[in-house]
């Protein structure tokens, strides 16, 4: 019995004819090759967000991001002119990392009037000019000019920063993110800056985890302590009430199930004591009228939205507060798995309890998906199985493997010589 009304060609998949309905490979998640292509065709083509703006507030706020999949460091700063830029974090003279504290290998944040080479001391503006060469006349007519930091593609939309390794861009962020993400703006993610960070390395592709949080098919199962009994029943199941997907990006909604609606023996002791948990604080502020592009299904109660950022972004958007996870692979079958929850400014000790409560319980759901990975992808590196069935409710993980895939083969096939032998 269906509760949510499906498009008229019977299944949420069947509305993108594109997808099919067959069984398909993980291959892309278990394969260093395809990694390797991955890198190329994805990784230095997409968009990607590294930060908020939030984090670098004052003119030389800077913050260092170490991209492995890209093969670079960068350093991500706020210009005089408020412009933020980024750069290679590699220093012309002789390629010292340029920006780091007491460890190479750790990223960095801080505010500088410059950045000073740690080797011979040459100096960069924030706008990545060389300004300061220690013995200048030993050199042979060095052009100063031509030795700034090298800049990679930044830009900002509602104030998540994003970067781009490509030469020349293919497309602009905003034309990159297209009408689905965008018509988020004015979502006020701005007011949201009480964060809740956290970062764990995975035995699994990236793909893998991200797959964990774009179906909600695993609920009842993997988390049977969140959902009411009615859920619970397995003949109930759990089904989302909205899919959407736009280019490479995609979403979820679900209807609204509000916490404190349900019975108490399915909460923590400490959900009831402080009326937060794993969906929040019970009562967050009036944050005014939010974007309609927020609940595009129109869903009604609405519960939260799930936007898939291709490639590796989810922004969760709960109404009064958001988290933000991205997946960052660091080879074949490990990923660097950044995230954090985002509320107001607790106006109170109560709001402030409010929030690390929630930020804990949330925690802890996600180490159950996390908990899953390593089992995961060790049985599919095993080979033995290479066709899996993917539901209705799994439509996105569909997706993100058909878009890595689109990406992957058109990035070869722009680089197969025109009259190359496919004999
Ligand atoms: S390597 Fe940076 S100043 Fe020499
Ligand atoms: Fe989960």
């Amino acid at each position: 019995m269906a509760r949510w009304p499906k498009p008229a060609e019977g299944s949420w998949t069947q509305h993108y004819p594109d997808l099919g309905t067959g069984p398909i490979s993980f291959r892309d998640s278990t394969s260093p090759e395809f990694y390797a292509a991955e890198r190329e065709a994805i990784f230095k083509r997409a968009w990607l967000n590294v930060a908020r703006v939030e984090e670098l507030p004052r003119v030389g706020s800077y913050l260092t991001k170490d991209i492995a999949a890209v093969g670079t460091s960068i350093i991500v700063v706020k210009g005089k002119d408020q412009t933020i830029r980024a750069f290679h974090n590699i220093c012309r003279h002789r390629g010292n990392k340029l920006v780091w504290n007491d460890f190479p290998n750790e990223e960095t944040k801080g505010v500088c009037r410059q950045f000073t080479c740690k080797y011979h001391g040459w100096r960069y503006d924030l706008d990545g000019a060389l300004t300061f060469v220690q013995q200048e006349s030993e050199f042979f007519d060095l052009d100063r000019d031509a030795y700034g930091l090298r800049p990679v593609h930044c830009d900002v939309w509602n104030g998540f920063v994003f970067v781009n390794f490509d030469d020349e861009p293919r497309q602009t962020l905003r034309e990159f993110l297209g009408p689905m993400v965008t018509a988020l703006d004015g979502y006020p993610f701005d007011k949201l800056t009480e964060r809740y960070d956290w970062v764990a390395d995975n035995n699994s592709n990236w793909k893998i985890f991200a797959d964990a949080f774009q179906e909600y098919y695993h609920v009842p199962s993997l988390h049977p302590q969140q959902v009411p009994p009615a859920v619970r029943d397995p003949n109930a199941g759990f089904e989302c009430a909205h899919f959407q997907i736009d280019g490479p990006h995609r979403l979820v909604s679900t209807a609204g199930t509000r916490r404190w609606l349900l019975a108490p023996e399915y909460m923590y002791p400490i959900e009831r004591a402080t009326r937060s948990g794993l969906v929040g604080p019970w009562r967050t502020p009036d944050l005014g009228e939010l974007p309609a592009g927020l609940n595009p299904g129109g869903i009604e109660p609405w519960g939260i939205s799930n936007f898939q950022i291709f490639p590796n972004l989810e922004i969760l958007i709960y109404g009064g507060w958001y988290l933000l996870y991205r997946y960052w692979p660091t080879s074949h079958n490990t990923h660097r798995f950044e995230a954090y929850t985002a509320f107001h400014p607790a106006r109170s000790v109560r709001e402030r309890i409010e929030h690390e409560v929630a930020a804990v319980v949330l925690k802890e759901f996600a180490l159950q998906d996390a908990g899953m990975l390593g089992g995961t992808q060790a049985a599919l590196e095993t080979g033995i199985v290479d066709e899996f069935p993917l539901n209705d409710q799994e439509i996105l993980v569909r997706h993100l493997h058909r878009v890595v895939g689109d990406w992957v083969a058109e990035y070869q096939a722009e680089r197969t010589p025109v009259g190359a032998s496919r004999g």
